[in-house]
């Protein structure tokens, strides 16, 4: 069995060295450090990790696509396309199954809000999600973290960050979610396979380096009595009697805390989590999809 032929484009971000740090301490193989910048695919791969802006990831799709084995986008390009799977391997691992050739990886948010959600989803129905996210500066990249940590410009946010809550972006319009809001909804809907669930979230950036967290409050169709026993049991999940994005931070598990009845409905809970975007929010959640298929296919290779 030879060793498979991995690369990923944008190494030099945030989310590029988080995979190659995990490929470093977890498995044997050696990466090619692609960059967008100068791509020319000379080589053909098995694996193609895509950790670049998204009009980036569509051209190199197109580009890469007829002479690699199967390409890994963390990137927001391919998530609203119906043939292409939008995977979190707890949740809907099982569309692996097929060996798809481009797979989306989610959006962070979306990520660390369906990790609990989804099993609970299975046992009582959700009937509707309100949520305000808190997230780090780091889910902006290299240049969101370098604002927040020298205030150096050019700024990318719309406000001084440092001391500083604002929300994500401006909505196009008053009565509309913003671009990261819309994101959200469209991928929880897509991954729980529920087109039409009801979701409110507002989206804010908190002057937190690393971890974004996650005030949730959930209605079900019945009594969510089991609750707390079942994020217990659910994989990707850690009790934390009081999570915060500190404690979260180079984690791979999204803590979770703070579980109480909702005191306007018998059917709702309300829920506090912070997970690492940088790792369960993007390369983790990638490394994760890329272990399931390459155990599924160790022996074509
Ligand atoms: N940050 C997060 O928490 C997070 C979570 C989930 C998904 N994502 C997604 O993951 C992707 C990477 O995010 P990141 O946080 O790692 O961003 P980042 O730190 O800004 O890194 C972006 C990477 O893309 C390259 N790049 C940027 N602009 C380019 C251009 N015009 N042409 C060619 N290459 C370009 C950069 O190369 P240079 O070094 O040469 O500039 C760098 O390697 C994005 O699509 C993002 O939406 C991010």
């Amino acid at each position: 069995m030879r060793e498979p032929a991995i690369g990923v484009v944008g190494a030099t971000g945030l989310v590029g060295q988080e995979l190659l740090e995990l490929f470093e301490k977890r498995t044997p193989f050696t990466i090619d450090k692609l960059s967008a910048r100068t791509f020319a695919l000379d080589k053909s791969y098995d694996f193609l990790f895509l950790a670049t802006p998204s009009p980036i990831s569509k051209e190199i799709v197109s580009l890469a696509k007829e002479k690699t084995g199967c390409i890994i986008d963390l990137s927001s390009a391919h998530r609203n396309d119906p043939t292409v799977p939008l995977i979190i391997p707890e949740i809907n691992g099982y569309l692996l199954e097929k060996n798809p050739a481009l797979i989306a990886s989610p959006n962070c948010t979306a990520t660390i809000l369906l990790l609990p959600l989804a099993p609970l989803h299975r046992l009582y129905t959700i009937k509707k999600i309100i949520a305000s996210s808190y997230q780090a500066a780091s889910g902006a990249g290299a240049l969101g973290l370098k604002e927040l940590l020298h205030n150096e410009p050019p700024s990318i946010f719309p406000h001084p960050y440092a001391y500083n809550v604002f929300l994500h972006e401006s909505p196009r319009s008053q009565d509309n979610f913003c671009e990261e809001e819309e994101k959200v909804i469209f991928e929880t809907r897509k991954i729980l396979e529920e087109p039409r669930l009801p979701i409110n979230i507002r989206c804010v950036r908190v002057p937190v380096e690393r971890a974004h967290s996650l005030s949730i409050n959930v209605i079900f169709e019945r009594p969510p009595k089991e609750a707390a026993r079942i994020l217990e049991e659910s994989s990707g999940l850690l009790y934390h009697p009081s999570p915060t994005p500190r404690y979260a931070e180079k984690r791979d598990e999204v803590l979770w805390g703070s579980l109480r009845q909702d005191s306007t409905d018998p059917c709702g809970l309300d829920l506090w989590v912070c997970g690492d975007q940088l790792l369960k929010g993007a390369a983790l959640n990638a490394f994760q999809i890329f272990d399931k298929l390459s155990s599924q296919i160790k022996t074509c290779l």
